[in-house]
C-alpha cells in the first residue's frame, strides 16, 4: 500500500509538518521557533502558543510543496508523545479536526519510536536485529530493534540526556542556547586531549551526565578564579574536551551493546546525531564491527514530521488507526 499521508509533529519548539506517499517523503517542512533563544531554553507556554499561529501555514506549504490537494490526502499521522502537553495538544487537535473534515483515519505515533526508525527513511533493504543509539536534548537510550515495528529500550539516561550536558556545558562556557551545535563548531579547531573530565562509570547499558556536568563546573570554576579569561581563551580545547567526554561515553555503550547483542547493524539518531564527531565515531564504530551504520542526513536529525510519517505509513500498512478520543502524552511510553 502506498497511501498519501500528512504527518504533524508538534512535540517540542518546532512546528513540522510532511506530506509522504507511502515510504517516500514527498515534503516535509519545519518551522523552528526563536522565541526560546534569548530564554535559553524552552518556554513551554510560548512553545504552544507559537504553534498555534503557525500550524496551518506550515500545513498548507507542505501541501503545496508536495504538490498535493488535501482531498488526496488518505490518513492523517501526529505525534502522540512523549512532548510538551501543550505543544502536543496544538498538532494533536489540529490532526483531529483534520481527519474528521477529510474523514479520513487518524495514526498516533510515539515520537521515540519515530527518532529510531528516522535513519532508515532513505534506506532500502535494511537487516534486522539492530542496535539503535537515540540521543536528543531529553532522551538518551539503546533501542534493541527486531523489527520496524519491533523493538524494546535496553538502556537510557538515569539523569541528564546527551543533548542536555551539551547544551549545560555550552552553558557554562556562555555560549548561547542550544548550545550543543556551537559546541561542535567550536570543537573543530580544539584538542580533545587538552582536559580531562571524569567520564561516567555506570554499569549496563545505562547513561548518567550529570557526573560529567558537575566534572565540567567545578574545573572551570577553579580555572576562572585563576584567569578570568580562562575560558575565551581556551574556547576550542574546552568544547573539543567536552564533546570527547560525551562522545566517546556513547560510543563505548553502543560498542558494549551491540557486540554482546551480535546485531545486523547500528543506527544513529536524535539530535545530538547531528553531531560532526559522533557522526564520525559512529561510521568508525560500524567498521570496527564490520556491519553497516545508519545516519539520518541532518534534515531527520531533529525534529520533522517526516519521521512521523514514516512510522506512519508502517502503522497505516497494518491498518493500526487511532480515534477522536486520543490523548497525547507527556512522558516516556512504551517503543
Ligand atoms: O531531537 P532534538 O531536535 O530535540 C529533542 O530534544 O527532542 O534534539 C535537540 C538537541 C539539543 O540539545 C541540541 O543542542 C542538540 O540536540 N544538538 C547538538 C548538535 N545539534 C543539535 N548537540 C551537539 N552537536 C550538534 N551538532
Ligand atoms: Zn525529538
Amino acid at each position: 500500500m502506498n497511501p498519501y499521508i500528512l504527518a504533524i509533529e508538534s512535540s517540542c519548539d518546532d512546528t513540522s509538518v510532511a506530506v509522504l506517499h507511502g515510504n517516500k517523503v514527498l515534503s516535509n517542512i519545519v518551522y523552528t521557533q526563536k522565541i526560546h533563544e534569548e530564554f535559553g531554553g524552552v518556554v513551554p507556554e510560548l512553545a504552544s502558543r507559537n504553534h498555534e499561529q503557525k500550524i496551518v501555514l506550515t500545513v498548507q506549504k507542505a501541501l503545496q510543496e508536495a504538490q498535493i490537494n488535501k482531498k488526496e490526502i488518505q490518513a492523517i499521522a501526529f505525534t502522540k508523545g512523549p512532548g510538551l502537553i501543550g505543544s502536543l495538544l496544538v498538532g494533536v487537535c489540529f490532526a483531529k479536526s483534520l481527519a474528521l473534515a477529510l474523514n479520513i483515519p487518524l495514526i498516533e505515533v510515539n515520537h521515540m519510536q519515530a527518532h529510531v526508525l528516522s535513519p532508515y527513511i532513505e534506506q532500502e533493504n535494511v537487516e534486522f536485529p539492530a542496535l539503535s543509539l537515540i540521543v536528543s536534548g531529553g532522551h538518551t537510550q539503546l533501542v534493541y530493534i527486531k523489527d520496524y515495528l519491533d523493538m524494546e529500550i535496553i538502556g537510557q539516561t538515569i539523569d541528564d540526556a546527551a543533548g542536555e550536558a551539551f547544551d549545560k556545558a555550552a552553558k557554562m562556557l556562555k555560549l548561547e542556547y542550544p548550545g550543543g551545535p556551537l559546541i561542535d563548531k567550536h570543537a573543530k579547531n580544539g584538542n580533545p586531549k587538552a582536559f580531562e573530565f571524569s567520564k561516567s562509570k555506570i554499569a549496563d547499558y545505562n547513561f548518567s551526565f550529570s557526573g560529567v556536568k558537575t566534572s565540567i563546573l567545578y574545573f572551570l570554576q577553579k580555572q576562572t578564579q585563576l584567569n578570568p579569561n580562562f575560558i575565551q581563551e581556551n574556547l576550542e580545547d574546552l568544547c573539543a574536551s567536552i564533546q570527547y567526554t560525551i562522545v566517546s561515553n556513547l560510543i563505548q555503550k553502543a560498542e558494549k551493546a551491540a557486540k554482546n547483542l551480535n546485531v545486523k547493524h547500528i543506527s544513529l539518531a536524535g539530535g545530538v546525531s547531528a553531531n560532526s564527531s559522533l557522526r564520525t565515531e559512529f561510521v568508525k564504530l560500524g567498521e570496527k564491527l564490520n556491519i553497516p551504520s545508519y545516519i539520518p542526513s541532518f534534515q531527520y536529525c531533529t525534529d520533522n514530521a517526516a519521521m512521523i510519517g514514516f512510522v506512519g505509513h508502517f502503522l497505516y500498512d497494518k491498518q493500526i488507526f487511532s480515534h477522536q478520543e486520543a490523548e497525547p502524552l507527556v512522558k516516556n511510553y512504551a517503543l
